[in-house]
């Protein structure tokens, strides 16, 4: 561009020219924005447009994201160009794509910052509004923050799908031979490329969560060839259930304000292991039932149980036993929660409490959100714990010795 030979009035129509031809198609393009790449569907760079140019402007300026006397300094370039140099995106669609949208702001805003009707251009009364989210909202989509709470929602519960599911396993290649590669979907390459292909799928029902085949299957509710491998109100429910809302509401652009939010999670972080727990000879009155263990750990130091449960599980009791997979539990941030992210989640042979609950009035059943708790109440014993892994090495107790 030759802006030193541009009369101003021509400069005015270049930038008009621009917006035109570069900006307004990228507003009305049907395909997802660059954005998408980190932010799901909550962030796209068409809430920064708007349909005419001057308002685009006007917008613009007023949010400080265009800066007219630097323009390759202006914070929307910015934000449109987070993470162009990651060479894990070279070569992606969306790569091309952010080259694109940065190449067209960049080149707008600089025409627009050498027309001096637009530069003068005075403060509206009120600035055109952008559809643009708040912060919090914003922060809440972030695919970062997303695979933090798939990690421990879905990703923790493979095993509790018997790896039948699970990409590279025997079970899973059997499966697959039977029904295809659509049954491998707890994929090999892990927490990120199973969420990647979950969002893709067809498995969320976005407009009725609740209906997402990822529930109903494991419900058999709609036919499963695993049979029941989840009630509703059990861990295994609850948590696929609660990662199906939040993912339809970001998708659907629900959450337009902070508190529109799901509660800010402080709940600890989930493992899965393929160490199995079994209560035998449990009492009749539980048969039927949805009974939950939560097992504590002896803390040598202070001489006393641990106050939060290391491992949790929870399964409809049969007739005379109990017995499922353990679901190891450790605070955000906490050593332990570093440790089993980083290798392979084990509990050392030891001491251990186990406390029981029995939700004899089918309170999760009657309400999803319910929690399980010292109403559920039955009994605790003390046991040692193996803790080794696989259905032939289960760590077995007693139901006879727990007692209130
Ligand atoms: C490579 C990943 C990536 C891409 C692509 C990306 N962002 Fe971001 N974005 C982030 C990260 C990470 C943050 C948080 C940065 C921080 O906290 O310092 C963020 C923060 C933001 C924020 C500020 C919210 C806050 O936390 O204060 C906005 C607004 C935003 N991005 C918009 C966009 C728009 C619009 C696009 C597309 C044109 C885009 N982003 C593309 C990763 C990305
Ligand atoms: C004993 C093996 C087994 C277990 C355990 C099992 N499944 Fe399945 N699942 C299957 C088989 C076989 C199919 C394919 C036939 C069908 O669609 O029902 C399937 C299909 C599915 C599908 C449909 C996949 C698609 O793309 O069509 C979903 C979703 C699913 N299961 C979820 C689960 C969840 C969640 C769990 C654990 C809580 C689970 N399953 C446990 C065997 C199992």
């Amino acid at each position: 561009m030759t802006t030193s030979a541009s009369p101003a009035p021509f400069a005015g129509e270049s930038a008009a020219k621009v917006f035109e031809e570069r900006i307004a198609p990228i507003f009305q393009s049907p395909a997802p924005s660059s954005c998408t790449r980190c932010h799901l569907a909550t962030v796209d760079i068409k809430q920064y447009i708007l349909p005419s140019a001057n308002d685009t402007f006007l917008a613009l300026r007023e949010q400080g994201l265009i800066d007219l006397d630097k323009p390759e300094n202006s914070k929307i370039l910015a934000l449109i160009n987070r993470g162009a140099d990651d060479p894990k995106a070279a070569g992606l669609i969306s790569a091309k794509r952010q080259r694109a949208e940065y190449e067209a702001f960049a080149v707008w805003i600089k025409a627009c910052a050498a027309d001096p009707a637009l530069r003068g251009a005075p403060k509206p009364e009120k600035a055109p509004a952008l559809a643009t989210k708040p912060v919090e909202v914003v922060r809440h989509a972030r695919k970062d923050r997303m695979l933090e709470s798939f990690e421990t929602n879905i990703w923790s519960l493979r095993f509790r799908c018997m790896n039948c599911h699970t990409e590279g396993t025997p079970q899973n290649d059997k499966l697959v031979k039977e029904h295809g590669a659509r049954v491998a979907w707890f994929r090999k390459a892990g927490p990120e490329a199973t969420m990647d292909y979950l969002l893709a799928s067809k498995l969320i029902d976005l407009d009725k969560p609740e209906k997402s085949l990822l529930l109903t299957k494991p419900l058999n509710e709609v036919k499963h060839g695993g049979g029941v491998k989840v009630v509703v109100g059990d861990q295994g429910y609850k948590a696929i259930r609660a990662w199906a809302e939040d993912v339809a509401s970001i998708k659907k652009g629900r959450y337009t304000k902070a508190a529109d939010l799901p509660p800010k999670d402080q709940a600890p972080k989930q493992f899965g292991t393929e160490a199995w727990f079994r209560l035998n000879n449990t009492p009749a009155a539980w048969n039927g039932k949805l009974l939950q263990v939560d097992v504590y750990a002896w803390d040598a130091k202070s001489g006393a149980w641990e106050k939060d449960p290391i491992a949790t599980s929870d399964r409809v009791c049969g007739d005379n036993g109990w017995q499922h997979t353990v679901t190891l539990l450790a605070a955000p941030g906490s050593d332990r929660a570093k440790l089993w992210a980083k290798g392979k989640p084990s509990l050392p042979a030891g001491k251990y409490l186990v406390k029981a609950f029995v939700d004899s009035a089918n309170k999760a059943q009657k309400d999803w959100t319910a929690r399980i708790g010292a109403g559920e109440f039955v009994g605790e014993a003390e046991f040692q714990g193996r803790w080794a892994e696989g259905y032939g090495s289960m760590t077995t107790v007693d139901a006879g010795g727990i007692k209130k």
